[in-house]
């Protein structure tokens, strides 16, 4: 029943899963095209080796698709700059900016997915299921060195903040771990790790562009609690999507959080509530699919996903407020859609799955 539901819009799901791109509001205006298609042609220049294997295992995921929203804020942040509404092509250097935080952001999907122990990303193989784990680990190295090299390129402050941000994604990664299968796992917690694990890299994604750009310190802050906003609706979104959506629609294992013991926003608000206790017999271990299923149902029923998508559509507001010093700028229009866009879609999915 739910498979055949109004979510294959969601994000624009279609199959390609590069389908995406068509309705994708950074893409409002032409030169982002441009600009996407630069970033590309970086990406996949940035991960050639020597050792040709090694070319082949860091180019799997690149090469499978991905929203590339991160290069996407780098890119608009940098129109900032730009007067009028109708931004230019932005430079080589805010396109590499973009690029390493892409690759910061390919290199953890890599151990996540080793962590998550999931089988398909971007709707291909995940790099684990393909070539095992150890290669996975060694490659989602690769590309953050590569991400590295290329923010060395773009001078200290961009190498600092970069390593800095990667901290913070292992010190959110690693609260994550800490309260696997806790099913008392405090909402402070959560939030304190989705902060470090994606809030952070799409501050920083939108930070870079403000950097090359370099625009003025105040604007650059502006750009940044804008990204940090957006991605803590970001992951609250995606965190309800894992209960709503399905595996093709998403293109990585839809309810994959709950067989892995990562008790997200959804299910801590539906533990609290009157059928905490029936969920709390099925969670705290390894599921079954059918454990899954009945889990799933279960927060699907509750308040729990309503709760959730207040939490992200308040972050969300509060991001569209932070752009309002660069009103009159293409940045201003290009983010501010992107942040709409995310509630929007999302909206119309929980809505959906709890009918
Ligand atoms: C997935 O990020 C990891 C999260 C932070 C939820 P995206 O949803 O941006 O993944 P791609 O890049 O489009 O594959
Ligand atoms: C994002 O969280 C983790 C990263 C920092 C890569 P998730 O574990 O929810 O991401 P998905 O759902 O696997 O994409
Ligand atoms: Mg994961
Ligand atoms: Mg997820």
């Amino acid at each position: 029943m739910f498979a055949q539901s109004p979510l294959s819009c969601v994000f624009s799901f279609q199959l390609p899963y590069l389908g995406f791109v068509s309705s994708n509001p950074l893409l409002a205006f032409p030169s982002m095209v441009g600009d996407l298609e630069r970033t590309e042609s970086e990406l996949l220049g940035s991960v050639q080796s020597p050792n040709e294997f090694l070319t082949e295992v860091a180019s799997h995921l690149i090469i499978a698709g991905g929203k590339r929203i991160r290069p996407g804020f780098t890119i608009a942040a940098a129109t900032a700059a730009m007067a009028g509404p109708e931004p230019e092509a932005v430079s080589t250097d805010v396109i590499l900016g973009g690029v390493s935080v892409e690759l910061v952001h390919l290199g953890s999907l890599y151990h996540d997915d080793v962590m998550d122990d999931a089988l398909m990303r971007r709707t291909v193989e995940s790099v684990n299921a393909r070539w095992g784990n150890l290669k996975a680990i060694l490659a989602g190295d690769f590309l953050l060195a590569r991400a590295s090299e290329i923010a060395a390129s773009l001078g200290t402050e961009v190498a600092g903040l970069l390593a800095n941000t990667i901290a913070k994604l292992c010190e959110g990664q690693i609260r994550e771990l800490q309260d696997v299968y806790n099913i008392d796992r405090t909402e402070k917690n959560y939030y304190t790790s989705i902060e470090g694990k994606t809030a952070v890299l799409l501050a920083t994604a939108a930070r870079v562009g403000g950097i090359v750009a370099e625009l003025p310190a105040d604007q650059i802050d502006t750009l940044t609690t804008f990204g940090h906003r957006y991605g803590m609706a970001f992951q609250v979104v995606d965190d309800i999507l894992d209960v709503v959506a399905t595996s093709e629609q998403l293109g990585k294992p839809a309810g994959n959080d709950l067989v892995e013991g990562i008790y997200t926003l959804p299910v801590l608000h539906t533990l609290e509530g009157p059928r905490g206790a029936e969920l709390r017999e099925i969670l705290g271990e390894p599921l079954s699919d059918e454990q899954r299923d009945a889990a799933r149902n279960i927060v699907r029923a509750g308040d729990g996903l309503a709760h959730a998508l207040e939490v992200a559509k308040q972050f969300s507001e509060e991001a569209v407020e932070a752009l309002a010093p660069l009103q009159g700028t293409p940045a201003h229009v290009t983010l501010g859609a992107a942040s709409d866009h995310l509630i929007k879609r999302v909206g119309e999915a929980a809505a959906t799955s709890t009918t």
